[in-house]
């Protein structure tokens, strides 16, 4: 994804958060895959990884290990609503307990010597307001370079329509930038929330799932959306590098869940669209899901003209 999202424009991407205290207790498979810095990352932008965890030795731990590895920039989780992070007190939980949030936050600066940003959601419970107010502590006391806002409370999940008023009112109030996340699924809707708050840059997450041409289209290199020949090459790429990092065997089973991403971006049918999403979904192989694209072009769908 984060190499995906460069070839197509993004000027910073951030891995899925990665557990301070795996990092710190030197979990294989966090080391081996969710710390793998592909080099090709390193093209265009800065490399960024996002940690979680509430203690402050460990994440101060945890952000050496990571600087060590050559990242550039250090992104800290305050946002995550999933009851077992909020349970050990990390992610969204540490909006109640802004001490802690902030000792977190300078440990990561100090432990790394990089620059920290933090991703916050805008309160835990309906009504609720404190990610703005520990926002500004993180800049003033902790020494924060950016927040990435989410405005939508932690136990909204990710459903219902994010707060701009009070993204708006945080780039107002904050000395540092404000990168806005939440509902960003459309170039449209993108850029009526990035004037509608003055923040300074947009965090694009469920909105590029298939759709990395967003990028493109906000950066105004294209306005067109892509022709299926480039959708399916884009799926190849996708095939490719999911190989690269996972293996074929695990790959084939990471991928089902993208497959329905990318094929409702084909002028198919609906029908026809489901049964062939469905059956790519249940390939053996990545052979089989090949075989499956082209029956699908034997029998008249628009693919026939790409593999033709
Ligand atoms: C399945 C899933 C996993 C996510 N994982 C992370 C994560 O690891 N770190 C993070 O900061 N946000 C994560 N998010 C939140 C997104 O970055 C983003 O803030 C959220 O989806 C709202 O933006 P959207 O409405 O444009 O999707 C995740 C969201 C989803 C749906």
């Amino acid at each position: 994804m984060r190499l995906q999202a460069r070839r197509y424009g993004a000027g910073l991407v951030v891995s899925e958060m990665v557990s301070s205290c795996a990092v710190h207790y030197r979990n294989e498979r966090t080391w081996r895959e969710l710390l793998r810095i592909d080099e090709r990352e390193r093209a265009g932008g800065p490399v960024a990884i996002q940690l979680f965890g509430s203690d402050p030795e460990m994440t101060r731990s945890a952000a050496a290990h990571v600087a060590a590895l050559g990242a550039d920039l250090i992104d800290l989780n305050m946002g995550c609503p999933v009851p077992k992070v909020c349970k050990t007190g990390a992610g969204a939980a540490l909006l109640d307990d802004g001490d802690r949030a902030v000792a977190v936050a300078r440990a990561a600066r100090e432990g790394s010597g990089l620059p920290v940003t933090v991703k916050l959601r805008s309160g835990r419970r309906a009504g609720e307001t404190s990610g703005v107010l520990l926002a500004r502590r993180l800049v003033a006391e902790a020494g924060v370079s950016a927040i990435g806002f989410h405005p939508r409370i932690a136990l909204a999940g990710h459903r219902g329509a994010p707060d701009y008023e009070l993204a708006a009112e945080l780039v107002r109030t904050l000395d540092a930038p404000v990168i806005l996340s939440g509902g960003l699924h459309t170039a449209q809707a993108t850029r009526e929330a990035f004037d509608a708050t003055g923040a300074s840059a947009v965090m694009l997450a469920r909105g590029v799932l298939g759709n990395p041409w967003l990028f493109e289209e906000l950066l105004g290199r294209r306005s067109a959306p892509p022709s299926d020949k480039e959708v399916l090459r884009e799926l190849d790429w996708v095939i490719a590098r999911a190989s690269e990092h996972l293996g074929t065997p695990r790959a084939t089973r990471y991928l089902r869940r993208f497959y329905p991403w990318y094929l409702e971006r084909l002028a198919l049918e609906r029908a026809p669209a489901r049964r062939l999403s469905a059956a790519v979904q249940q390939a053996e192989s990545f052979a089989g899901v090949r075989e499956l694209l082209a029956d699908a072009v034997e029998h008249g769908a628009p693919m026939a003209r790409v593999l033709a």
